[in-house]
């Protein structure tokens, strides 16, 4: 049966979708705590360094609604809006971010919907993420409805970059100087040299303690 998340007579008032995204939210957020401790557990060491989630708020619905050109309803919203409710992930290492990919993608109850990799094909902004539409069942007491998350998975660096880059994006209203989108794309480049080194030092970290390991 498609239980796909619907404006009708079961699901009938704002409240009651804030209710579902924020359930869905919960949802993943317990899933991904999971997955970091059994992580911890089994390879004594963790991949995610922090976790934030939020609700997209009723302004910036309405307004990402009329700049795709959809009037504002709660139809169109639930439709057409796919980060209602968005979590994201921050990690260590490039590394990681594939390593919790892959382990979201074989979770069974969670349905992937789309993926967009923007580490492999960043955008033209410089702007860098892995990015997972997915789908959670909510059990209420009477029936099943699949709700969307968006997942954006990425490093620390990657979380700075794109931290300052939306403060000043907001700032010039997406008008900014042709000079200023160009040193933000190169300080992307520096995040990226960064993101490299560091994960090769950790592998060489890793491979040195190793080898102190087997000398012992
Ligand atoms: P919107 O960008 O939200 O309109 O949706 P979309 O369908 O284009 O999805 P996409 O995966 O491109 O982006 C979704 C989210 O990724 C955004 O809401 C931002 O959080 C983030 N994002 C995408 N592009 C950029 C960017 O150039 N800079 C920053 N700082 N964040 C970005
Ligand atoms: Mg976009």
């Amino acid at each position: 049966m498609d239980n796909t998340l619907r404006f009708n007579e079961d699901i009938d008032s704002w409240e009651t979708l804030m209710f579902l995204y924020n359930s869905a939210l919960k949802e993943v957020a317990t899933k991904l705590e999971i997955l970091n401790d059994e992580f911890i557990h089994v390879h004594k060491y963790n991949p995610i360094e922090y976790i934030k989630s939020r609700i997209k708020t009723p302004e910036s619905i309405v307004k990402k609604l009329k700049r795709n050109g959809y009037e504002s309803s709660v139809e169109n919203m639930i439709n057409h809006i796919n980060d209602i409710a968005g979590i994201r992930i921050v990690c260590s290492f490039t590394s990681d971010i594939y390593r919790i990919a892959e382990m979201i993608g074989k979770q069974n109850d969670l349905t992937v919907i789309s993926v967009k990799d923007y580490i492999k094909n960043p955008k033209d902004s410089g702007y860098k993420s892995f990015h997972m539409l997915v789908s959670v069942p909510i059990f209420l007491s009477d029936q099943v409805v699949n709700t969307k998350v968006e997942i954006q998975i990425r490093t620390i660096a990657m979380d700075f970059w794109a931290s300052l880059e939306h403060k000043i994006y907001y700032k010039f209203e997406g008008n900014a100087p042709a000079y200023i989108s160009e040193e933000l794309r190169d300080c992307a480049n520096i995040v990226s040299d960064l993101d490299a080194k560091m994960l090769s030092l950790n592998e060489a970290i890793m491979q040195a303690k190793k080898e102190q390991k087997e000398q012992e």
